[in-house]
């Protein structure tokens, strides 16, 4: 089945509006067919069943287009995604795409076995669990400046996206990293602009400026890194490059890059969205007060109901193969429209209610396979503080504007707000 919704791409405007337009895709099949400017087609995977078995068959799609087509083709797949740019703009591109392109989600096994083993420890429940006073803490301190801030203006208002969902990932994963603190306020820039490429468009020269920048500036952490090694989770990764054959370079600097941008461009919108849904639902809101026992299931339904990322990253198919019905060709790109396949009705009894008690909730906002989410224990210790300090520190929390004043974020791949104005 085609389909013309890759023209608006899941910019703001189609986001606002999508789930009625993904469930009538689910209702023609499990799959459609983008076709996009180049030519080329794009298959998102609509429905849940088809979205699992894709993200967890490696041996049919794989995560590294390299693996998926032939040395020219993999040239040529590039060249397409730099028309317009000038010849100098194309090297910077090359460099970039040489240096990203070495992350945990654009590779397969034998090297994503490899790198996932390298980060993984820090990632285990038991050592997320000792970070839950440091995180208590820096939710309390942005909490307290909130208040502090209302008390002098004299109005009990805030912005939640930027007083209290950003910097609180932030704050965490860059502790966890070791990045200085100084250094912080550059990355919100320098992130956007990585998440907010599109397939649709991926020739856009401003954004490759910025994460030149964004590369330039790991480089130089890196070096300050290996002549000044700390307890952090860098030093570690430099360390382990320094003994030669466990990681390179360039994957190094990608793993940095994506544990940055995936450490907190995700979980500042589970607090924006998650909050968001609590306020389209004043009567689950008042569920949750009164029993914050639901706060695990509703943390649940609210990565459901509005997952922070709306789209996986790319799979790649490796050889012509039938799936969800149709019949796809070796090199073509693939994607599970995770916001979709949360939303299947085969899957989850009444899929547009929002239910902060909904058992069972295997969603798919983490993703699955070996791919899925490093950081889902993180994001969900991060979640679970972040509500239970708002519920109890703010009972009388409100959407501070006009509900159709709250706009998506035009970023293909998450589902994020621009602003969350709140009064409390
Ligand atoms: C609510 C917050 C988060 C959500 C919804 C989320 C979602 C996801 C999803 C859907 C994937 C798989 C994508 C695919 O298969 O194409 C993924 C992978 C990943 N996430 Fe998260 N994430 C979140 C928070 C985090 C955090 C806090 C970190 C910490 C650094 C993190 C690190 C990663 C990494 C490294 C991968 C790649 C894993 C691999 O390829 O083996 N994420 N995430």
């Amino acid at each position: 089945m085609e389909s013309d919704f890759g023209a608006a791409m899941f910019g703001s405007a189609f986001k606002a509006h999508a789930f009625p337009a993904y469930a009538a895709l689910r209702e023609k099949g499990p799959v459609t067919r983008v076709n996009l400017r180049s030519g080329e087609a794009i298959w998102f995977v609509t429905r849940y069943a088809e979205a699992v078995e894709l993200l967890k068959d490696h041996d049919r799609f794989a995560n590294d287009p390299a693996n998926a087509m032939t040395e020219d083709e993999y040239a040529q797949l590039f060249q397409q995604a730099t028309i317009g740019l000038t010849p100098e703009q194309q090297e910077f591109a090359a460099q970039t795409d040489e240096i990203l392109s070495r992350n945990l989600l654009a590779i397969d096994p034998p090297d994503h076995s490899r790198l996932r083993r390298l980060v993984a420890i820090p990632f285990t429940p038991k050592f997320i669990e000792g970070l839950r006073p440091r995180i208590q803490s820096i939710a309390d301190t942005l909490l307290d400046a909130a208040e502090t801030r209302a008390q002098e203006r004299g109005v009990r208002e805030m912005e939640l996206i930027d007083d209290f969902a950003y910097p609180l990932p932030l704050t965490v994963i860059s502790e966890m990293l070791g990045i200085p603190p100084e250094d912080r306020d550059s990355f919100r820039e320098w992130s956007q602009a990585a998440v907010s490429f599109t397939p649709a468009d991926p020739a856009n020269p401003e954004v490759t400026a910025k994460l030149i920048a964004f590369i330039a500036y790991l480089r130089q952490l890196v070096t300050v890194k290996r002549a000044n090694p700390g307890e952090d989770l860098l030093s570690g990764l430099v360390l382990a490059e320094a003994e030669g054959d466990k990681l390179s370079e360039n994957e190094l600097l990608s793993m940095i890059f994506l544990l940055i941008v995936a450490g907190h461009e995700t979980t500042v919108n589970l607090i924006g969205n998650g909050t968001l849904a609590l306020f389209d639902h004043p009567e689950q809101f008042a569920r949750l007060r009164q029993n914050p026992d639901f706060l695990k299931s509703a943390i649940e339904e609210m990565l459901r109901y509005y997952g922070p990322v709306e789209v996986s990253l790319s799979r790649w198919v490796r050889a012509d193969t039938e799936f969800g019905g149709e019949t796809m060709r070796r090199g073509e790109q693939i994607m599970a429209l995770l916001a979709s396949d949360n939303h299947d009705g085969g899957q989850f009894p009444n899929p547009e209610v929002f239910d902060v008690e909904r058992t069972p909730n295997r969603h798919v906002a983490f993703g699955t396979g070996i791919h899925s989410c490093l950081g889902a224990t993180l994001a969900r210790l991060e979640g679970q503080i972040a509500f239970a300090s708002l519920l109890s520190r703010m009972p009388d929390l409100a959407l501070g504007v006009p509900r159709d004043d709250v706009q998506w974020r035009d970023a293909t791949f998450l589902r994020g707000l621009t602003r969350l104005p709140v009064t409390f």
